[in-house]
């Protein structure tokens, strides 16, 4: 054996040049097919949300049943990228922030029209479930995310009438609008019926929906498997058609 004739310095030596082969190349190599970082735009626009809305440990008390809340935002700082903030996830190709999963994260202010999250267009996945935004409405530019299949504004504090823009939202997989103060009536909500067509999961306990015929619910996406609508003041008979739904009604 040749290692039986070497001294012991030398073999460490051997094996430290090994290793530093291995890492070189190593490194070389994931840096070349490393993930792309959050463009400067991007974050940008998360840091003018994060300074544009408060933290108060308050704000998201009223799910503390469901769910531990804590500020996901506290931490995101400026120069660091932001696909490695909590609650943010890129694209590994593109870089794009596509997925913002801030739910019961503490954040109370109004979540105004111009709000800089609205810029970020390449969202698949926003969620704002549990926090105060103390009566905003919900703002037609929710209509501006092209790639959204997931929408969760539950126990939010939203309050105000639907936008019809919500129709444009046609990747949709699941909407979960409930417990706010919000409204949905009927030409808007026959539109959004009839444009989403691959949604699942369609969650809208506590809406307003008292202006609704519930025949209008014919109209439903036939990829359905869940539906829930308490408490939101339907009136009439739901039509027969509607109950091949495995999911609760
Ligand atoms: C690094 O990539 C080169 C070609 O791009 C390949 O020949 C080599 O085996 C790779 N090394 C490792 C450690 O994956
Ligand atoms: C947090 O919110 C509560 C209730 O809305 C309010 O009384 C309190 O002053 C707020 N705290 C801070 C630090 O803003
Ligand atoms: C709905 O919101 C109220 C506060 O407005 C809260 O007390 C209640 O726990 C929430 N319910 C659910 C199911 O999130
Ligand atoms: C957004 O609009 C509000 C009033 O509606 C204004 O106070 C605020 O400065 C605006 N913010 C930006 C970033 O333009
Ligand atoms: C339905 O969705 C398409 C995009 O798939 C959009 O162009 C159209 O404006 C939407 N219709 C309504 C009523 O929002
Ligand atoms: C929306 O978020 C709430 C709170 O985290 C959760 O209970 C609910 O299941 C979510 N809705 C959907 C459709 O995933
Ligand atoms: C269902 O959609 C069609 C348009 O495709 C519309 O004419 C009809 O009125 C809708 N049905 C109800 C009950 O709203």
């Amino acid at each position: 054996m040749w290692e039986s004739f070497l001294p012991y310095p030398v073999l460490c030596l051997l094996f430290l040049f090994s290793y530093l082969q291995v890492t070189s190349s190593l490194s070389l190599n994931s840096s070349s097919q490393s993930r792309k970082l959050c463009s400067s735009e991007e974050s940008f626009a998360l840091l003018n949300f994060k300074n544009s809305i408060s933290i108060n440990s308050s704000a998201s008390s009223h799910c503390d049943y469901y769910a531990v809340s804590y500020p996901r935002t506290a931490s995101w700082k400026q120069g660091s990228d932001c696909c490695s903030w909590d609650g943010v996830t890129c694209d590994a190709f593109t870089g794009h922030v596509t997925s913002l999963d801030l739910r019961s994260s503490c954040l109370l202010g109004t979540l105004e029209v111009n709000s800089s999250l609205f810029l970020l267009h390449h969202l698949r996945n926003l969620n704002l479930a549990c926090n105060n935004f103390q009566g905003s409405r919900m703002s037609s530019n929710f209509g501006q995310f092209p790639y959204l299949t997931h929408l969760n504004l539950s126990s939010s504090y939203f309050s105000g009438l639907v936008p019809v823009e919500i129709s444009q939202l046609s990747k949709l997989l699941s909407i979960d609008l409930s417990n706010n103060s919000l409204k949905l009536e009927q030409p808007n909500f026959v539109k959004f019926l009839l444009n989403l067509t691959e949604l699942r999961y369609l969650v809208l306990d506590f809406v307003d929906m008292s202006l609704v015929a519930p025949g209008s619910l014919v109209n439903l996406s036939s990829s359905l498997v869940s539906l829930s609508l308490r408490h939101n003041y339907l009136q009439g008979e739901f039509p027969s058609e509607m109950f091949h739904l495995q999911g609760h009604v």
